[in-house]
């Protein structure tokens, strides 16, 4: 496998062979107010396997700074989706502009992006230290810079003094934190995660959930999220998406605001009608495109 295949498969996702333009095109677009940027367009995307038409005319703006959901059922087209919107997969046809740039300014500083997968994909035969730190590694990262970021990103997932042991000695839950704290070690401006916490049970889904919009707000980043509880996504979403099936196309789109007295309190939140509301209003939207 290649360095960029290794890279890639572990989610980090930047356009490798475009380093050169980096200089040029960071220093109009880190001068712009990035906050009030969208961080992504897409514009009337498609994507086709061989013949078969998995995702139709979809265009979406992701915010700088939100929290977009993507639900749908199984085989509707969400990895696919987020796929592109990660550099991971080219679409058969549409736009696709990252800060208002192409493909060519992913990477370059204040805008990285990095994927978590639905499984937490680690290598069995290292350790978490060693796991986290790979992406830094076949950058070329120095060691004094990596190991400075490896223990920055175990505490950001509240795994300090675990770095020493393998995956096969953590928990589920565990083993997602030394997959986020893999995507945050490179520093990402968007994270895009895929169905994360699907295989975890309630208890732990939930601590997830507060820790990754904990993150968001700490390390300011944006967040595609895609999952397949209407309830995770109205917890965690400041924007949501339905998508519909065969082919993949969005049926109905949300903005979700949380009032401000119910943001320091996540337990507040998990059971206030604002939230029971919101849930039924999507429920039903996702009814109607099924
Ligand atoms: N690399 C590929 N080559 C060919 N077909 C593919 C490829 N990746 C996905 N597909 C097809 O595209 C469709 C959408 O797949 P995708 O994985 O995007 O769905 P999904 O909504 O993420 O499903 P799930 O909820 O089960 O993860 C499926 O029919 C799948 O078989
Ligand atoms: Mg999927």
């Amino acid at each position: 496998m290649t360095k960029q295949n290794l890279l890639r498969a572990m989610g980090s996702t930047m356009d490798f062979g475009a380093d050169r333009f980096h200089n040029k095109l960071v220093v109009s677009a880190v001068d712009d107010d990035s906050s009030k940027m969208d961080a992504i367009t897409a514009e009337h995307i498609t994507k086709y396997y061989n013949s078969r038409h998995i995702i139709n005319d979809v265009s979406l703006r992701i915010r700088s700074g939100s929290f977009t959901s993507f639900i749908g059922p199984s085989g509707c087209g969400k990895s696919t989706l987020l796929r592109m919107l990660a550099n991971l997969e080219t679409p058969s046809s549409g736009e696709i502009k990252w800060w208002g740039v192409d493909k060519r300014i992913i990477g370059s500083p204040g805008r990285r992006i990095s994927m978590v997968f639905q499984e937490p994909t680690l290598m069995p035969w290292a350790t978490v230290l060693q796991n986290i730190a790979l992406p830094l590694q076949l950058q070329g990262v120095s060691r004094n810079e990596t190991k400075e970021a490896v223990i920055k990103a175990l505490e950001l997932v509240r795994l300090q003094n675990k770095e020493a042991l393998y995956p096969r000695q953590l928990s589920g839950g565990m083993k997602m934190r030394v997959s986020i704290a893999r995507a945050l070690v490179t520093d990402p401006n968007i994270l895009v995660m895929d169905e994360p916490f699907g295989a975890l049970d309630e208890i732990t889904r939930n601590q997830l959930n507060d820790d990754v919009l904990r993150l968001q707000h700490e390390l300011d980043m944006t967040v595609i999220f895609v999952t397949h509880s209407i309830q995770e996504a109205v917890f965690v979403s400041s924007e949501l998406v339905i998508l519909r099936e065969n082919p993949g196309s969005i049926a109905a789109s949300f903005t979700i605001d949380k009032p401000a007295e119910l943001w320091n309190s996540s337990d507040e939140y998990r059971i206030s009608d604002h939230y029971f509301t919101m849930v039924k209003e999507v429920t039903q939207a996702f009814k109607k495109a099924y």
